[in-house]
């Protein structure tokens, strides 16, 4: 596990952007894995500012995002597939049908599930897993349970992570109360995971993941077994370490 601090939030995610910049460069038909939530969005704005300046080609790039919502529309304000829409896909030279969010609306939601992790493992992996962590130690909407769950599936969200992401939505009723992620088996598959956590309200699910013992009480913890992991920290979030 390597962990750098950075001074703030801006610089860890600009840090972030150019790992996942030189990804690319070196490696121009990668396979990304990618998330949404506050925290990547400086990090994806550096990384269409290196795409505007002919630096980085998603041209031959792949993405697969780590989650979305069951039950509401992909055009939906607060949906993931509008998130990724915004905050990089319409901004850089991506093809759509290279870009892959679960599907939170299936009539199959488990079966789509698994297709889900047969495409990356169709495509071969991914090169690069992108995370943020949740103030309860989710990654993606790997709740904390009593086991791991290895494979992509239906997650009935925490009050934790209902409170944390109702404001996106109009009120905490409005937050769908389940979604699709990856399991942490795949997000383990990949051959890079980083990690960004800014704020001091990470700052306890960063210390119980980086200093405790690995258990599916904090999801986040089992990165410690991960070959090649980063954790991308500003000041805040490193409060405790
Ligand atoms: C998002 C995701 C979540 C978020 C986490 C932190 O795709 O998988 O695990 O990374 O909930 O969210 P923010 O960044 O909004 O604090």
């Amino acid at each position: 596990m390597e962990i750098r601090i950075f001074e703030t939030c801006r610089q860890a995610c600009q840090a972030a952007a150019l790992v996942m910049g030189a990804q690319i460069v070196s490696k121009p038909d990668s396979i990304l894995g990618l998330a949404t939530g506050s925290t990547p969005i400086p990090a994806y704005q550096e990384l269409i500012r290196l795409y505007q300046e002919g630096i980085v080609d998603f041209s031959r790039v792949r993405s697969f995002n780590l989650d979305e919502y069951v039950g509401i529309p992909e055009d939906h304000p607060c949906s993931y597939h509008r998130f990724m829409r915004d905050e990089l896909f319409d901004h850089v030279n991506i093809l759509k049908e290279n870009t892959h969010v679960p599907s939170g609306l299936s009539r199959d939601l488990e079966g789509d599930a698994l297709a889900y992790d047969a495409a990356i493992e169709a495509a071969g992996g991914l090169d690069i897993q992108l995370l943020g962590i949740g103030r309860n130690g989710h990654i993606g909407f790997n709740e904390p349970a009593d086991v791991f769950t290895p494979q992509c599936h239906v997650v009935e969200l925490t009050e934790s992570t209902i409170d944390a992401n109702k404001r996106f939505f109009d009120s905490a009723d409005d937050v769908p109360r389940r979604a699709v992620s990856l399991g942490v088996g795949t997000i383990m598959k990949a051959a890079t995971v980083l990690l960004i956590a800014t704020g001091e309200d990470k700052a306890e699910a960063v210390r119980l993941s980086v200093k405790g013992e690995i258990t599916p009480r904090v999801p986040a913890s089992i990165l410690k077994a991960h070959r090649h992991v980063l954790f991308f920290l500003d000041q805040a979030a490193a409060s405790r370490l």
